[in-house]
């Protein structure tokens, strides 16, 4: 924080305590009348400064629907979807919430990398989730660059095609990469990137994945950092999807049969 010029550090923590509120609010708010919109944009015209806007989100966060309430209807309405929980006792289930797990990986990854600044390469769209939660709790300044492969199709069973539908957008070579993964499943995926990414010679290249299933131990691929080990089920939640859906979900689940039939 002392890196950034302007930011005095009691109002980035003021912001910072009424941000995660502040969130959830905003999605009520795009359900709210037009005009009661506009309005609220034109008390943000008054903007005085940062301590100002702090108090005018607190103020406004009254006159709405408790956060914890709107939070509840809408893990209700995705939970519907899901086998009443956990995918096992590994911890899946609130491990998206485990932020001590997170602070424990992005504290090894700091003390391992030290002041050197290794590139975070998150793998879209699942590692988006734990890209933002990793990227907080790391101290380092590193910097973040993404790819997009495909190696699922809209179902559940690997096509065992990789594609790059994305690729880096920097140049990698000499460089300290930290290939950050959602799920490890066959590591088919892994492995063709780890391939692909050798190939531009960087420094050094490492994986993180949060999750990891038992196949992924069989594979070529050695994984540095995970998050969890979990068993051997379709999972959904923390950036999971299962047919584009479930992403959203905090905690990580199995789907209840209902949903494939
Ligand atoms: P792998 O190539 O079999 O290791 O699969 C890797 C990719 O498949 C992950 O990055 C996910 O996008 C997807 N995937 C694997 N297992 C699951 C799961 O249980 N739920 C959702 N997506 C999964």
């Amino acid at each position: 924080g002392d890196d950034v010029i302007g930011l005095r550090a009691e109002a980035v923590g003021a912001l910072a305590r009424v941000d995660r509120e502040r969130v959830t609010e905003f999605v009520g708010e795009l359900l709210r009348p037009a005009h009661r919109i506009a309005a609220a944009l034109h008390h943000g015209d008054r903007d005085t400064g940062l301590e100002h806007h702090a108090q005018l989100w607190s103020a406004r966060l009254v006159t709405l629907a408790g956060p914890a309430e709107r939070e509840r209807q809408r893990q209700h309405r995705i939970g519907a979807d899901l086998d009443g929980g956990a995918a096992g006792d590994a911890g899946t289930r609130g491990a998206a919430a485990d932020d001590q797990r997170v602070a424990e990986l992005a504290a090894q990854i700091d003390a391992d990398y030290g002041d050197s600044d290794v590139l975070l390469v998150g793998v879209l769209k699942g590692a988006v989730m734990i890209m933002a939660d990793l990227s907080r709790a790391l101290a380092g300044q590193y910097p973040m660059d993404w790819m997009a492969v495909s190696s699922y199709g809209s179902g559940t069973k690997s096509s065992g095609v990789v594609r790059i539908l994305k690729d880096l957008s920097v140049d990698i070579s000499g460089k300290d990469v930290l290939i950050v993964e959602d799920i490890v499943d066959t590591g088919l995926t892994l492995s063709y990137l780890v391939q692909n990414l050798q190939s531009r010679e960087p420094a050094s290249l490492e994986i993180m994945t949060m999750f990891r299933k038992p196949e992924a131990l069989t594979s070529d691929v050695s994984v540095k950092y995970v998050g969890f080990d979990i068993p051997n089920e379709f999972v959904v939640g923390y950036g999971l999807d299962y047919a584009g859906r479930y992403r959203n979900l905090r905690d990580v689940g199995t789907l209840a049969k209902h949903v494939y039939s």
